[in-house]
């Protein structure tokens, strides 16, 4: 019998790829930037399983042109790049990579966190512009952590993981918001579940932590950042469609926000003349919350394993479609 036919849309590391030849023939589309659309479609027509990143829009079209098509795994935790209900509704599972990457995008957010506090880049900025002639007294100063108040929007997985690094290492008073309670992390360190505008209005931090919907798109525009505390801190590890960026850029700039650390930008890729970029006070990295050489790796063999047992029908490691399309998986 001959192989199931995967496209994988772009180089992943060699570990997933290993396993996905033990069991598929694959191609790989991109060595480099993500590959078109177009380029997508037409090479996966004939294809039995696509594993796509969050760079690749798999939408209705696209699969409805592949009419072997039966998994779309996507490497990442995040999956508002693929048309879930479409795929439903065809019958094509997706799949996606939780926990593997859950403690490295939690050190992301306390990376920025702590960055964005102690003004890092600033400094950083300041050394090799040739200024730094003394130590001073009054030079750089920035924000305490240890017992401040930190909101975690969003108390899924990273969000418990971000909020336990605080709690533990600095004694932070934990606030959350998010559609259920979390008891795990009421019990384990005392977060307290608030209304949005109200953990808003208490909190020194707000780490964002929610998937990009059609509910969560655009919560953090003016309104949510003039509710914030003035002096506070913004930190986006989550996904740039959260935010708006020129409402972020006026609470930063007025000083009514301290600063801002962002690991996801509205746009993505963020050109280099976007205005943030004028700011002292923000840090933005390129989307590498899960970019560890372990993560990573961990990522690609999670994505190859959702591939080979939607191929056989079996429980995927995770699955994303509602319904009775995943029988035994356990997302
Ligand atoms: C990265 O943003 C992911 O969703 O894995």
């Amino acid at each position: 019998m001959s192989k199931a036919k995967i496209l994988v849309t772009r180089r992943i590391p060699e570990a997933g790829l290993k396993k996905l030849g033990e069991h598929c023939d694959f191609t790989v589309l991109s060595d480099g930037p993500p590959p078109s659309y177009e380029d997508v479609l037409e090479k996966s027509r004939d294809c039995d399983g696509i594993l796509a990143l969050l760079t690749e829009r798999i939408d209705d079209e696209l699969m409805g042109a592949c009419p072997r098509l039966k998994v779309v795994s996507n490497m990442a935790v995040g999956y508002n790049n693929i048309d879930v209900a479409a795929a439903t509704a065809r019958k094509i599972r997706v799949g996606n990579t939780p926990d593997v990457l859950t403690e490295a995008t939690a050190d992301m957010a306390l990376c920025l966190l702590l960055a964005a506090a102690r003004r890092i880049m600033e400094g950083d900025r300041f050394i090799r512009d040739g200024e730094w002639k003394t130590w001073d007294p009054l030079g750089l100063l920035g924000l305490d952590l240890a017992g401040k108040t930190v909101g975690i929007v969003g108390m899924g997985r990273i969000g418990l993981s971000t909020a336990r690094r605080l709690r533990g290492g600095w004694g932070c008073r934990i606030l959350y918001y998010g559609r259920s309670r979390n008891r795990e992390a009421e019990e384990e360190l005392g977060a307290e579940k608030r209304e949005l505008d109200d953990l808003l209005g208490e909190s020194d931090f707000v780490s964002v932590h929610l998937p990009a919907s059609e509910h969560t798109n655009g919560m953090f525009g003016e309104a949510a950042f003039n509710k914030m505390k003035k002096g506070s801190v913004f930190i986006n590890t989550a996904r740039g469609e959260l935010h708006d960026g020129d409402a972020l850029y006026r609470a930063l700039e007025s000083g009514h926000l301290f600063s801002a650390g962002l690991d996801v930008t509205n746009p993505e890729p963020l050109p280099p003349d976007n205005k943030l970029l004028s700011l002292p006070n923000v840090v933005i990295a390129p989307h590498i919350g899960s970019a560890t050489k372990e993560t990573r790796s961990a990522m690609a063999v999670m994505a190859a394993d959702n591939i080979i047992a939607a191929l056989k029908g079996e429980a995927m490691p995770s699955c994303v479609n509602k319904g009775d399309l995943c029988p035994g998986s356990p997302s």
